[in-house]
């Protein structure tokens, strides 16, 4: 409702974060405003996610910390979005009454009528009718309701979300004046069913977004000054869109007329003309969206990753040399277990496979791969530990993402498979993990002095921030200098930190092809113009987690 404001806070993963830009995207063309600080909001939204418990604790403590609020401002309203609204359902609003609103990951469509909803419910509210304030709203898919897998995007209702996605300058403005990257999602939901996983029930079945819509979500952010995609969904490699399942969408995608692919190899890319595999539409975004000059994706999954994406990405110089890429474990048995469908050996097999085609650090574009582990998964025994330890030794990831297990209600683990690893035994598996991944990472950041990359500057330094006397927050801007940081935070607040002025010489900071983060150093009166541009970068020294450079 025009003339409320918004406060908006993310939980969790990247998927999480676009969802949150999209939902605040529409809520500002029917005029909301957005503040980042919540006791200036009237409306209050968290975005949440229940992968681990830790996770959904910290949006418990979060409303409770409303309660006392919400009994002085009985107008305020509070809602719940995302996997926590899905999984917990009505429970938690019984738990939690200073809830007033619930959307789940899958209605997230639903949110501006259901919050025009409450805000309406709120206002008529008078001591005759106290009543009223009790109205709760939500809009969830329910478990009992997972959509059809065959379900096309194009006729769910869920991709005009996407599909209204507002380009407009507050969300990705020139370069040099604002966000120069973006995330855009190709699938919805997931389809493996791992076996301690909440997401195949809160996002609901995997759907593929249409390649058209895709490629013109690109050319518009590409048209609004982005130069960097993150391409987004569960299991990218999984994509597959069959053309001709659906065609329309208020008129929005145009019948296919089929596809020629001129290019030389990859033709195994396409299997035949009406299907559009992940291969294929990597080509497109880079043959189609020239002007996006680095292409990345998360996440891969270890199995089904075909040669064909391998060699697109080895030909097309605009798709980034990086994989994330879970492995979960190292040990055969726990990944039955987790139901993974795929092997250590199958795990080594990819990432040897996906280096001889891609890591060519002679030409400063080395692999660089990222992972995901869980520790202290039911009956996890030290030799199984002790597996991987040995998986992430030869893994050699840039970094590794470490999460002690979590028994998620709902979950085949969690009804089958008792939570038998006490927690200090996951703390110390935990721990002495992050120690070999710090050695691994150390070593691979030392191999990258002398090399130059192109790296692409994101803005100032955590350091120079602090002495500009910025705070933190998705957007900054200190002095002249508009900092951003779009993809990685949310692009939902907009924080106008006292502007400060900068003089001398300023620390920058930026990312190669590779993910890897680099700093290096700027005149002050330069940085603008370098903020959300690619420069060349000779890295002279390499700390623990980051390089440092001089640009060339
Ligand atoms: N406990 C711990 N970690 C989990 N993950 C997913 N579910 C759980 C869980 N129940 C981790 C996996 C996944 C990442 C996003 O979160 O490693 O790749
Ligand atoms: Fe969860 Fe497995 Fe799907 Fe990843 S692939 S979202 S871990 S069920």
């Amino acid at each position: 409702m025009p003339g409320r404001t918004v406060y908006l806070e993310t939980f969790g993963c990247q998927m999480n974060e676009l969802d949150s830009e999209l939902v605040a995207g529409r809520l500002r063309e029917l005029g909301y405003a957005f503040s980042q600080d919540p006791a200036a909001a009237d409306v209050v939204l968290y975005n949440t996610c229940s992968v681990r418990e830790a996770a959904e604790q910290k949006v418990w403590s979060r409303l409770g910390d409303l309660k006392q609020r919400k009994h002085d401002e009985p107008n305020l309203v509070v809602g719940v979005l995302g996997c926590m609204a899905e999984r917990d359902g009505a429970a938690l609003m019984d738990r939690m009454p200073v809830v007033d609103l619930m959307v789940g990951p899958a209605e997230l469509d639903k949110l501006p009528a259901l919050l025009d909803n409450a805000v309406r419910t709120r206002e008529s509210l008078n001591a005759d009718a106290p009543e009223r304030i009790s109205a709760k709203l939500t809009a969830l898919q329910g478990s009992a309701s997972r959509r059809s897998a065959t379900l096309a995007a194009a006729e769910d209702t869920l991709e005009l979300l996407d599909l209204s996605r507002s380009v407009s300058p507050v969300d990705a403005p020139a370069p040099g004046t604002g966000r120069t990257s973006a995330y855009v999602r190709i699938t919805r939901g997931c389809n493996k069913f791992c076996t301690y996983c909440v997401v195949p029930f809160t996002r609901g079945a995997e759907i593929h977004r249409p390649p058209e819509h895709i490629i013109d979500e690109c050319k518009r952010l590409a048209g609004a000054g982005v130069i960097e995609v993150t391409l987004l969904g569960q299991t990218v490699n999984h994509y597959r869109y069959e053309h001709g399942a659906a065609v329309s969408l208020g008129g929005v995608l145009q019948p296919q007329k089929g596809r020629t692919y001129n290019g030389s190899h990859h033709r195994d890319a396409f299997a035949g003309e009406r299907v559009t595999t992940f291969a294929g539409l990597l080509d497109r975004i880079h043959e189609e969206v020239p002007a996006i000059r680095r292409l990345r994706f998360v996440t891969s999954y270890p199995r089904d990753f075909g040669n064909d994406v391998l060699e697109v990405m080895r030909d097309r110089e605009r798709i980034c040399r990086y994989l994330h890429v879970p492995a979960q474990t190292g040990s055969d048995r726990m990944l039955k277990m987790m139901n993974r469908g795929y092997t250590v050996a199958e795990y080594d097999e990819f990432l040897d496979r996906a280096r001889s085609y891609l890591d060519e650090p002679e030409k400063g574009r080395p692999l660089m791969v990222s992972g995901d582990v869980i520790v202290g998964f039911p009956t996890e025994t030290d030799a199984d530990f002790d597996a991987t330890v040995a998986l992430v030794e030869r893994s050699r990831y840039k970094n590794c993402f470490i999460f002690k297990y979590s028994p998620r209600p709902g979950t085949v683990a969690y009804d089958k498979i008792p939570d038998d690893v006490p927690d200090e035994v996951k703390r110390r598996r935990n721990n002495e993990l992050l120690a070999v991944q710090a050695r691994v990472s150390g070593a691979i950041s030392a191999e990258q002095v002398g090399r130059t990359f192109e790296v692409y500057v994101e803005g100032l330094s955590k350091k120079s921030r602090k002495s500009a006397g910025a705070t933190s927050g998705a957007i900054r801007r200190a002095g002249s200098v508009m900092l951003t940081v779009a993809g990685r935070e949310p692009g939902v607040a907009v924080a106008e930190a006292e502007p400060a002025e900068l003089e001398g010489t300023v620390q920058l900071s930026g990312r190669t092809d590779g993910d890897n983060i680099v700093f290096f150093d700027a005149d002050a009166s330069e940085a603008e113009r370098l903020v959300g541009t690619i420069v060349p970068v000779r890295v002279t020294a390499a700390h623990h987690l980051s390089l440092h450079g001089v640009r060339l």
